[in-house]
């Protein structure tokens, strides 16, 4: 019987799994409430990992029947789980149950050809779909739902804020709605997935790994894709080779520094993926950073991706993030709408440049959790007392051990409100002594400044690095002003609106419409006009047409 596909010859016949994907849980993979025991950060990249193997992206045609679509994959194997979404068209993945699937569809794949071009006959696991009598089919009404892969505009966001009933819900609200889905993460380690496939072309063996906000529990739907490539398994010496009378080494070109290694491992594997690699566009190497690496945008995910190498260091410190946002649920909510409040005033900025970034607006958060009294977060040294023998971390000499267990680690006995914890943060910072102190969640107090940059945070692991030195005085002074506003604003809040309005931007919601863009000297100094006023004229600026222009949740809150 003639399938209504092209794309794909059938391999035999096996029971169709016709079972569509879990829905989306929305809720953070370590289930710091609900589930327990909680996993191992690096449990959870390697079913992560392993699950992408088995995955496939497929972009099809804009209407498609689910049924028939799933019905001739399983023809390759069963299906686990899938998922439609739309990114300049409309794309699936497809994880089936076995890896074997993939070479069954890869064999009854056809690479096209072109009347105009050529193709680059790459065999990748990302594959387009086409209808074989488009007449046919167009006629049927498309059964798909797209996942929605981007966070809510901003209006929309404001309005569910205001409708919370506290300030505390506020927080949850605004982390429920920006957290990476169950979908985002997918398609994340699909397409480190992909990448490694082509990186594998010249390195077998090796391994490139998402890291940063796509896996340490604080990314934001829409964040960038951070990778490396993992090449540190490839033939390195274990006692199992170095048994017997001999030795076998490989015979290898020398270079003269690792740095220099890295830049040219990251050259070529740019240049692969800018030449052959599907769907990747825009590569760019910039290899005479601190740390070298190759940008490049994976179309059909959206994504916009830093490929590093020999980054062991920073998957360690997204493993450390991913245990402080597992062991206290308010951890993350306060650092989402920290980050949120920071991009709303362009405190932070999706460009390099002087500002402040999200990861140091993270640690700082953890910072001042430590500080509470009781502590809601513990220190580093203390995760790094109740560390193993089988935990013990040495990278490129830097000590990055700590407790991996999170069973291990005894839950906060501080019970403060979130809405007591963002006023008291602003509070926190707005008051800081940034001229003398440094930040260290390693002791979980202020150190005395080594250098003069305006703001000081120790890196976690490679202690005398301050990951803050980008930051010019003039943005910390920003950062300092509005927490300060932010405080008072809080402060005022409490005073003026007793009870949550569904009409007023009140609370947090207050707090992320533009306040010091309507015309407050940046002096620090407390505002004048009533808060019920101000708020009045927020509620204005978000009605009016000029919110339009943020609908798209890209210039105010994204
Ligand atoms: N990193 C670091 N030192 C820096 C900057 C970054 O160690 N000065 C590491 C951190 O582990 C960070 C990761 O590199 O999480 C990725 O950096 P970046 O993309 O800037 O931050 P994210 O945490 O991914 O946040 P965002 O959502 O803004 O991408
Ligand atoms: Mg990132």
């Amino acid at each position: 019987q003639r399938l209504p596909f092209r794309l794909l010859t059938c391999q035999g016949t096996v029971a169709a799994d016709l079972r569509g994907g879990e829905r989306p849980s929305g809720s953070v993979e370590t289930g710091s409430e609900d589930k327990t025991p909680k996993k191992r950060f690096s449990e959870l990249q390697q079913e992560r990992r392993e699950q992408a193997q088995r995955s496939v992206l497929i972009h099809c045609p804009d209407k498609i029947s689910e049924k028939k679509f799933l019905k001739y994959l399983s023809q390759h194997g069963p299906i686990n789980n899938h998922f439609f979404y739309e990114s300049f068209g409309l794309y699936a993945v497809v994880e089936f149950c076995q890896k074997d699937s993939i070479n069954s569809l890869q064999n009854g794949t056809v690479t096209p050809s072109l009347r105009t071009e050529a193709a680059i006959p790459f065999r990748s696991r990302f594959f387009n779909l086409k209808l074989r009598s488009p007449s046919n089919q167009t006629s049927e009404q498309s059964s798909v739902q797209p996942n929605n892969q981007s966070p809510p505009s901003s209006k929309k966001l404001l309005e569910s804020l205001c409708y919370a009933e506290s300030v505390d819900e506020q927080l949850n609200t605004l982390l429920r709605a920006w957290q990476l889905t169950e979908e985002s993460t997918r398609l994340r380690y699909l397409t480190c997935s992909l990448v490694e496939d082509m990186a594998a072309a010249y390195f077998p063996g090796c391994a490139v790994r998402p890291f940063g906000s796509s896996v340490n529990t604080f990314g934001k739907l829409g964040c960038d894709l951070d990778m490396f490539m993992d090449l540190d398994h490839i033939g390195k010496l274990d006692s199992h080779k170095n048994a017997g009378k001999f030795l076998v080494e490989y015979q290898v070109k020398n270079v003269p520094s690792e740095r220099i290694a890295t830049q040219k491992i990251l050259s070529v594997i740019g240049e692969c993926l800018d030449h052959f690699g599907p769907g990747c566009v825009g590569v760019q190497k910039i290899l005479n950073a601190r740390c070298p690496l190759v940008r490049f945008s994976h179309q059909a995910s959206g994504f916009q991706c830093d490929l590093t190498t020999n980054n062991r260091i920073a998957l360690k410190s997204s493993e450390l993030l991913y245990i402080y946002g597992a062991l206290d649920s308010r951890v993350r909510a306060l650092v989402f709408s920290v980050r949120c409040w920071a991009r709303a005033h362009s405190v932070t900025s999706s460009i390099p440049g002087t500002w402040i970034t999200n990861f140091a607006l993270t640690l700082m958060v953890i910072f001042f959790l430590q500080r509470r009294s009781p502590p809601v977060l513990p220190t580093l040294d203390f995760l790094k007392t109740l560390a193993g023998a089988e935990d013990k971390c040495i990278i490129e000499g830097n000590n990055c051990t700590f407790v991996r267990d999170l069973n291990k680690i005894k839950p906060s006995e501080n019970t403060e409100t979130l809405e007591l914890l963002l006023k008291e943060f602003f509070e926190y910072f707005g008051n800081f002594a940034f001229n003398k102190n440094s930040i260290s969640i390693r002791q979980g107090r202020e150190q005395n400044k080594p250098d003069s940059s305006p703001l000081h945070i120790q890196n976690p692991f490679e202690t005398s690095l301050n990951i803050s030195r980008n930051v010019s005085q003039g943005q910390l002074q920003k950062f300092v002003d509005l927490a300060r506003e932010s405080a008072w604003i809080l402060e005022q809040e409490g005073v003026d609106h007793p009870s949550p309005s569904h009409n007023q931007p009140w609370g947090l919601a207050a707090l992320l419409v533009s306040s010091l863009a309507s015309g407050k000297s940046s002096s620090g100094k407390k505002r004048r006009r009533p808060a019920s006023e101000r708020v009045k004229s927020l509620l204005e600026s978000i009605r009016g047409p000029s919110a339009d222009a943020n609908a798209d949740g890209k210039r105010t809150l994204s």
